[in-house]
């Protein structure tokens, strides 16, 4: 089967409402927190991607089943360590950092060794972030100098930890709250600011976890080994997803659209902040709380003249996943734009500050770089006429979407390759994106 698409003509003007895929980050942490409550667990709007499907694969090797009875997973648990692991048993995390770095804190006090796999990318990423603090816990791990296959053996003599996260990981941050929950005593962690999934969603289950936070810092304490029951959550669409909407809708001509029911919380929209700064009107409407989640109803609409920002860092960990996409917004954009700090870009699927740069100019545009630390001179006539073909660019989701926004808004003649990236974090993209007009072969 083939695997790339063409990309001709730009989209045409539209004026819709859309529903993106649901939310990835929350996906894996419901499956995971289900495996450890006592009971069954249902989870409705689960996303279906790969990511999410081998987080479902991996708990059924560690002993924990599921059924999906219409559109509901039923996720039984048997409480925290209540995995049924058996000898020689390998995970294979496929393509997802969460999922390989979450899972992880689970097996801190498992009885045999368990090894983790993953894809080419994934292979590629160094785990000693992760690593560290797990042996502080005394889980014992073998590595490949940090990179994958690891090995961990849990130990009987967990001990509580106090640790400085100061990546501003939220995977790090997640896998340390895990095997908190496995460990006796108080864990007490001093996380810079990221995405608060995990915390949330213990709060809403009541377990025993404190939070303070100041503007960088999240000071959290968790109390180890109370069992939780099983619970209900219906998981919101993905401000990562919607991200790619959102600016095909800025960059198009005169164009609507609602992106119905996205997670907004605060530690996750820096997208947001930063496109209204560069001149977008972006609103939500319809604002609720769902089992201590922001969820709101996106409006966006086209818009003529966008100016250049210099983007503070501190909104980095909160738009981490929707640079490249917002560096396309600033190739557009009257002016320099300036973004800082970027290091942590280049940890991600393939090494995205990189690629962002390389794409940027293959399109035309100059961007001088300094470390991490880049500047985008913004051309708002660029448009595009020649032939491209993407196709070194690492099967990277996000770089795929990045060029099917980029060819349906700019122009110009495209050949996409690594078509099944998309299945990682949002399958139904491409079908949307035909139902709102675009053309696509
Ligand atoms: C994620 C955290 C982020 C993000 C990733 C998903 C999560 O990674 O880039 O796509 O669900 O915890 P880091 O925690 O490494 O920044």
């Amino acid at each position: 089967m083939t695997n790339h698409i063409f990309i001709k003509d730009r989209i045409k003007s539209f004026n819709t409402k859309i529903t993106v895929g649901s939310d990835k980050s929350i996906s894996i942490r419901s499956i995971l927190l289900a495996s450890q409550a006592v009971g069954v667990s249902k989870i409705t709007n689960l996303l279906e991607s790969d990511d999410v499907l081998n987080t479902l694969k991996t708990i059924r090797k560690l002993g924990v089943s599921y059924k999906k009875i219409k559109n509901v997973y039923n996720i039984e648990g048997y409480g925290i360590n209540g995995f049924n692991i058996k000898k020689n048993t390998i995970i294979d995390a496929g393509n997802s950092g969460t999922l390989a770095r979450l899972i992880l804190g689970l097996l801190v006090k498992t009885k045999y060794k368990i090894k983790l796999i993953g894809d080419k990318s994934l292979s590629k990423r160094d785990f000693s972030r992760v690593i560290k603090p797990l042996r502080l816990f005394g889980a014992n791990i073998k590595s490949n100098n940090n990179f994958l296959p690891i090995e961990i053996e849990g130990t009987n003599f967990l001990r509580p930890i106090q640790y400085s996260e100061d990546i501003g990981s939220a995977q790090v941050k997640s896998c340390i709250i895990l095997s908190a929950l496995n460990s006796p005593g108080i864990t007490c962690i001093n996380a810079k600011r990221s995405r608060d999934h995990t915390e949330l969603m213990l709060k809403f289950l009541k377990y025993p976890i404190k939070i303070k936070n100041s503007s960088e810092f999240q000071a959290i304490s968790i109390q180890g080994q109370n069992q939780f029951n099983a619970f209900n959550y219906n998981v919101p669409g993905d401000i990562s997803s919607a991200a790619f909407f959102i600016v095909l809708t800025i960059l198009s001509t005169k164009s609507k659209m609602i992106i119905k029911n996205v997670n907004i919380n605060p530690s996750r929209i820096g997208i947001i902040t930063i496109l209204n700064k560069m001149g977008a009107a972006i609103k939500f409407k319809n604002k609720k709380i769902y089992n201590g989640e922001k969820i709101a109803d996106i409006y966006v609409k086209s818009k003529k003249n966008l100016f250049s920002i210099n983007c503070p860092s501190k909104l980095n960990s909160s738009a981490i996943d929707e640079f490249l996409i917002i560096f396309l917004v600033a190739a557009k954009a009257k002016g320099v734009s300036r973004f800082k700090e970027l290091g942590e870009m280049n940890k991600k699927e393939s090494k995205r500050l990189d690629l962002g740069i390389k794409f940027l100019k293959l399109i035309g545009i100059k961007v001088d770089r300094y470390k991490n630390n880049i500047n985008i001179r913004g051309n708002p006539d660029l448009f595009l006429s020649d032939n491209f073909e993407m196709k070194d660019f690492l099967k990277d989701h996000r770089i795929f979407f990045l060029s099917c926004i980029t060819a349906l808004t700019l122009g110009g003649k495209w050949k996409i390759n690594d078509k099944d990236s998309i299945n990682s974090s949002f399958p139904s993209f491409l079908k949307i994106l035909k139902n709102i007009g675009a053309k696509i072969n």
